[in-house]
C-alpha cells in the first residue's frame, strides 16, 4: 500500500492506493485560511498536522488492514508558502501562503535584481517565497533574526512525519531561491533576499526517498514495516504525475480555484519575459512550463455568492452547447493576475452590460472570460516554442459541459476529459511514493482513461477569436483606469 497526502489550501486529502496503483480509500480533512489584512493570506501550520492526524485516524478506522501494509508515502502540496522555524523547529509565525500579495513591492525589487530571473528561470511573483522573507525582515525583524529554517507547507508536514528538513525540486523551484536549471539552491539567489543555504532544507528529487516515517507515528497508525517518505512534489507537478503528463507534448488544463495550463518539458526552457512559470518536474531530468491564472472557478464562486446562488445552479442555467460568445465581456482578474500580466494590482470587470442581461449572460461571460485568460496562457506558452495538441481537462469546472465546449473552442484545442476516478495531486503523490520504493516511473505514471474528447466547434472559432481579440485589447486600457 502507498499513501498520497495532498496538502491543499482548503484541506488535506489522503489517498491510499494498492501495489497496482489503484485507489483503495480516501479521506479529506479541512483547513482554514486567515485574511487578517487585505491581501494577506495565512494558515496556522499546526492545522496541517491536526488535519493529517484526523485523516489518518479515519483511514485507520475505515481500512486498518490496508493501512497496516503501508510501504511508502508521497507528499504534494500548495506551493510557495513560507513556514518559518526557529532552531528548535518551533513555528515563528503563521505561514504566509501562495495567494498572499503583501510582498508585491519586495517581489518587484527582487525581480529587477541582477541574475535573479536568469537563475530562477521565473519572474519573482509576489506570491513566491523569497519576497515574503524580505517583507518579514522589514516588518518583523525580531522574527527574521530567529529563522533557522524555511519550509514549504508539505515539507513542514514531512518534518512532522520523518523528523527531517527536506524539500523536493519541483516545490523548491517556486521559492525563487533555486537554480532551476542546475536543480540546486543558488547562493546568489539566497543572498539577494538575505538568506543562507543552512536555512534551506536538503533537496531530493520527487521520486527519491527523503526519510522514513517516525516509529511513533507508524505505531499510532498500526503500520507494521518500515515506510519510506518520497520527495513528492508541488501540487501541479504532482497532478501532472497523477495524469501521466511527463514528456514533451503532454499537457493539461486545470479549471480549479486558480486555472493552470501546464506543458511537460524534456529540458529547462525558461521564458520569464512571457510570465510563464518554468519549474522542475517531480521526475529527475524533467521540467515543466505553466501559465497560471489566479481565479478560474473562483470567478464563478464569486458570481454565485454575489447573486445568492450556487456555482452549480449558475452552471445549470447554461445549455450544453454554446451558440456564440456572450454580448458581455468579463475580465477575471478578481485577485490580480500572474500569466501573462504579472499584475497584483489589476482587478476584474464586466463590459457591455445591457438592461436586458441576466444571471445567465453574466455566467456565460464569466466562463468565457476565464477561457480567454487561459487562451492568453496558451499564447504565452506558444511564444516560447511550446506546442500542445489535445490536452487533458481536469478540475472542478470540468463538471460544466458548456464551459468545456466554450474552452475547447476558445483555445482551439481538443480537450480530453478523464473518466470518473482518481487522477489528481494525491494520486500523483502516491505514485511518487511507489517510484521511491522501486517501481518504474513509466510503469506506474500512465494517463487516465479518457471518457470523451471535446473538439473545438469549428463553426464558432472565428466568432470566439474575434471576442478574444476584444478581450486582449481591454487589459491595457482598463489598467490605466483600475490601477
Ligand atoms: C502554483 C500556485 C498554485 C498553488 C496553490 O504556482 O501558486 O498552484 O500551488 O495550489
Amino acid at each position: 500500500m502507498y499513501l498520497g497526502l495532498d496538502l491543499g489550501t482548503s484541506g488535506l486529502r489522503a489517498l491510499l492506493v494498492d501495489e497496482g496503483g489503484a485507489p483503495v480509500a480516501s479521506v479529506e480533512a479541512p483547513c482554514t485560511v486567515q485574511h487578517p489584512h487585505p491581501g494577506w493570506s495565512e494558515q496556522d501550520p499546526t492545522e496541517w498536522i491536526t488535519a493529517c492526524k484526523s485523516a489518518m485516524a479515519r483511514l485507520r478506522a475505515e481500512v486498518p488492514e490496508a493501512l497496516a501494509a503501508l510501504k511508502g508515502i508521497g507528499l504534494s502540496g500548495q506551493m510557495h508558502g513560507a513556514t518559518l522555524l526557529d532552531k528548535s523547529d518551533r513555528v515563528l509565525r503563521p505561514c504566509i501562503l501562495w495567494n498572499d500579495t503583501r510582498a508585491a513591492a519586495e517581489a518587484a525589487a527582487l525581480d529587477g535584481a541582477p541574475d535573479v530571473r536568469a537563475l530562477s528561470g521565473n519572474i519573482v511573483f509576489p506570491g513566491f517565497t523569497a519576497p515574503k522573507l524580505l517583507w518579514v525582515e522589514a516588518h518583523e525583524p525580531e522574527i527574521f533574526a530567529q529563522i533557522a529554517k524555511v519550509l514549504l507547507p508539505k515539507d513542514y508536514l514531512r518534518l512532522w512525519l520523518t523528523g527531517a528538513h527536506v524539500s523536493d525540486m519541483s516545490d523548491a523551484a517556486g521559492t525563487s531561491w533555486l537554480d532551476v536549471g542546475a536543480r540546486d539552491w543558488s547562493d546568489r539567489l539566497l543572498s539577494a533576499s538575505h538568506m543562507r543555504r543552512d536555512q534551506m532544507p536538503r533537496l531530493v528529487e520527487g521520486s527519491e526517498t527523503s526519510g522514513r516515517l517516525r516509529a511513533e507515528l507508524a505505531s499510532d497508525w498500526g503500520v507494521t514495516g518500515p515506510v519510506e517518505v518520497a520527495g513528492g512534489g508541488g501540487d501541479n507537478a504532482a497532478a501532472a504525475c497523477g495524469v501521466g503528463c511527463l514528456k514533451e507534448g503532454d499537457g493539461f488544463v486545470s479549471l480549479g480555484t486558480s486555472g493552470v495550463l501546464l506543458a511537460a518539458k524534456d529540458s529547462f526552457a525558461p521564458a520569464p519575459e512571457t510570465a510563464v512559470h518554468s519549474f522542475c518536474h517531480a521526475i529527475p531530468g524533467t521540467w515543466y512550463q505553466m501559465g497560471v491564472i489566479l481565479a478560474a472557478t473562483d470567478c464563478l464562486n464569486w458570481l454565485a455568492g454575489t447573486l445568492g446562488d450556487t456555482p452549480k445552479a449558475l452552471a445549470g442555467t447554461m445549455p450544453d452547447t454554446p451558440t456564440g460568445p456572450a454580448p458581455v465581456l468579463f475580465l477575471p482578474y478578481l485577485s490580480g493576475e500572474r500569466t501573462p500580466h504579472n499584475d497584483a494590482a489589476m482587478r476584474g470587470a464586466f463590459l457591455g452590460l445591457d438592461i436586458g442581461h441576466d444571471r445567465r449572460t453574466l455566467t456565460q461571460a464569466v466562463m468565457e472570460g476565464v477561457g480567454f485568460a487561459l487562451r492568453d496562457n496558451l499564447e504565452a506558452l506558444k511564444s516560447t516554442g511550446t506546442d500542445l495538441g489535445a490536452v487533458l481537462a481536469i478540475g472542478g469546472g470540468t463538471g460544466s459541459r458548456f464551459w468545456l465546449e466554450s474552452l475547447a473552442t476558445i483555445l482551439d484545442l481538443p480537450l480530453k476529459l478523464p473518466a470518473q476516478g482518481e487522477f489528481g495531486a494525491a494520486l500523483g503523490a502516491a505514485r511518487l511514493a511507489m517510484a521511491a520504493t522501486g517501481h518504474s516511473v513509466t510503469d506506474i505514471m500512465g494517463a487516465p482513461q479518457v471518457a470523451t474528447t471535446i473538439d473545438p466547434r469549428a463553426d464558432l472559432t472565428p466568432a470566439y477569436a474575434e471576442a478574444y481579440a476584444k478581450y486582449r485589447a481591454l487589459y491595457p486600457s482598463l489598467k490605466a483606469v483600475l490601477t
